[in-house]
């Protein structure tokens, strides 16, 4: 039989309701989450970039979970930020209101035929979410080299009702949060069009 390496990768405690400020250092302040970190180093240089920041990566995949939330640790990042192997859609529904002041998604929608429509992490209940758990005026941050799906995603967060363009429009020309996802630096390398796109969240 053959044993899965990552079975015991690290999940969110049990329950129907989890605050992940408890997960990092606790305290009120709210917390930075990003949605399928996958290799992890966004996670690593955002934390270098600004020590006040904890963050929580959650990864549907136990192998990068797992191995990321493990860099962190050997790193002597672990108390101020963890990956958990879990799908977005199921943690953040038990994440309390108000719990975090950015939410990141780089990169979330590699297939962009219509079959994989139903795959999509960014749907019009997620961005509810989103604006649910993040603190009023909180900041929403999406990238893709998929400029369909750029679209898309305006238009899912706008029709929200959740939330505002950060500035004249939602798209900005620079990441501004000094730190890049893997799947960013590789896109830069390969000189394709990046769409980033920020928003902030609205008052409740
Ligand atoms: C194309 S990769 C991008 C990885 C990373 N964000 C980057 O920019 O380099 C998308 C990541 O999202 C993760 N993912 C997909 N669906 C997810 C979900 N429902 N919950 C959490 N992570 C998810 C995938 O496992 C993968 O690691």
């Amino acid at each position: 039989m053959r044993i899965d390496p990552y079975q015991d990768a690290p999940r969110l405690p049990e329950g129907d309701r989890v605050d992940p400020r408890e997960l990092v250092g606790g305290g009120p302040e709210p917390v930075e989450i990003e949605i399928g970190p996958g290799r992890g180093w966004f996670l690593v240089e955002r934390l270098a970039a600004d020590p006040a920041v904890r963050l929580i990566g959650l990864e549907i995949r136990r192998k990068w979970a797992t191995i990321v939330d493990r860099r962190l640790a050997a790193r002597g990042l672990g108390a101020r930020a963890r990956v958990f192997a879990e799908d977005v859609r199921s943690a953040f529904a038990r994440f309390p209101d108000a719990c975090a002041s950015v939410v990141f998604l780089h990169f979330p929608d590699p297939w962009w035929k219509k079959r994989h429509q139903k795959r999509l992490v960014l749907t019009p209940e997620l961005a509810l979410e989103v604006a649910r758990i993040l603190v009023p005026g909180g900041l929403f941050f999406i990238q893709t080299d998929v400029l369909e799906r750029a679209d898309a995603y305006e238009s899912v967060v706008g029709l929200s009702g959740r939330f505002a363009p950060e500035g004249p429009s939602s798209r900005v020309d620079e990441n501004p949060f000094s730190a890049r996802s893997p799947r960013e630096r590789r896109a830069m390398a390969d000189g394709l069009p990046i769409v980033r796109l920020l928003f902030r969240s609205l008052p409740r």
